[in-house]
């Protein structure tokens, strides 16, 4: 059987599937196996709790008039497939992906937790390349993890291609602000006190280096917002939020 029928079988238990995967020790994957246990708690403290609302708004996003499913890219530890099943009562069925064992190991054991584990499963793939039906969901999340992948305009590209007609992309990421005074304040917490925190929390200044690195180089929210009409979006909107530090895209599949 196949990973993309493993997904469709309604039987199947609640578990990490995983697609064959080239990861060096260096690669992404790895980085976020390494601060895995520490991410949540580095994730409220880096910004200042705010990330929650950040979610938030995400998940006011779905679409609540009928049964969906979902498909949550680079899920993390869960936070958004966690909050999406609890704020919301049309989700029939979800599945959180993510390249990182560790992260989804976490994800896994939040779910039982929170008594959810019978409603998502969970899939270890590269965003770009899921192995998954074409036409399979009704909404696809990825929340700060799009500016990690190796290919962004690839990425779009199979959302896109995984979503069923009408479907709806929900895309959460970090952006600088344009405001003159503000955007070189930004900047210096980028910089210097998010490695700083990083290495003092996860012992891994590095990994929370690369993750400014990856903000600083992420398009910025016009263009972001061509790439996804390129791509093949209709409806794109951007929503920007806390002076212009993140922004939520929106576009529907036609
Ligand atoms: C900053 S975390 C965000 C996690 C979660 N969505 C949240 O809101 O907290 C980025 C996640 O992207 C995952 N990731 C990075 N590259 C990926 C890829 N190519 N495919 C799938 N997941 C990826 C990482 O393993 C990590 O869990």
């Amino acid at each position: 059987m196949t990973k993309a029928q493993q997904h469709q079988n309604p039987a199947a238990p609640q578990n990490v599937q995983t697609t064959p995967q080239s990861r060096s020790p260096n690669s992404v994957g790895h980085m976020f196996d390494r601060i895995a246990l520490n991410y949540n708690l580095l994730n409220h403290i880096l910004s200042l709790g705010l990330d929650f609302s950040w979610r938030r708004k995400l998940i006011k996003n779905l679409e609540t008039e009928r049964k969906i499913e979902l498909l949550d890219l680079a899920a993390g530890t869960g936070d958004v497939v966690i909050q999406a099943l609890r704020k919301t009562r049309n989700i029939e069925k979800a599945l959180a992906l993510d390249i990182s064992e560790n992260m989804l190991e976490i994800c896994r054991s939040r779910l039982a937790k929170a008594r959810l584990a019978d409603r998502v499963d969970l899939l270890c793939a590269d965003a770009a390349r899921t192995g998954l039906p074409d036409d399979s969901f009704d909404a696809i999340t990825i929340a700060f993890g799009i500016r990690n992948v190796p290919d962004v305009a690839e990425t779009l590209d199979e959302m896109h291609r995984l979503l069923r007609h009408r479907g709806r992309a929900l895309i959460l990421e970090f952006s600088l602000p344009t405001n003159r005074f503000l955007r070189p304040l930004y900047l210096l917490y980028l910089r210097c006190f998010v490695p700083l925190i990083g290495a003092l929390v996860a012992r891994d200044r590095n990994a929370y280096r690369y993750l400014n690195t990856t903000i600083e180089k992420f398009h910025q929210p016009d263009d972001f917002r061509r790439l996804m009409r390129q791509t093949g979006f209709k409806d794109v909107r951007v929503m920007p939020m806390t002076c212009g530090i993140v922004a939520l895209y929106s576009g529907t599949k036609p």
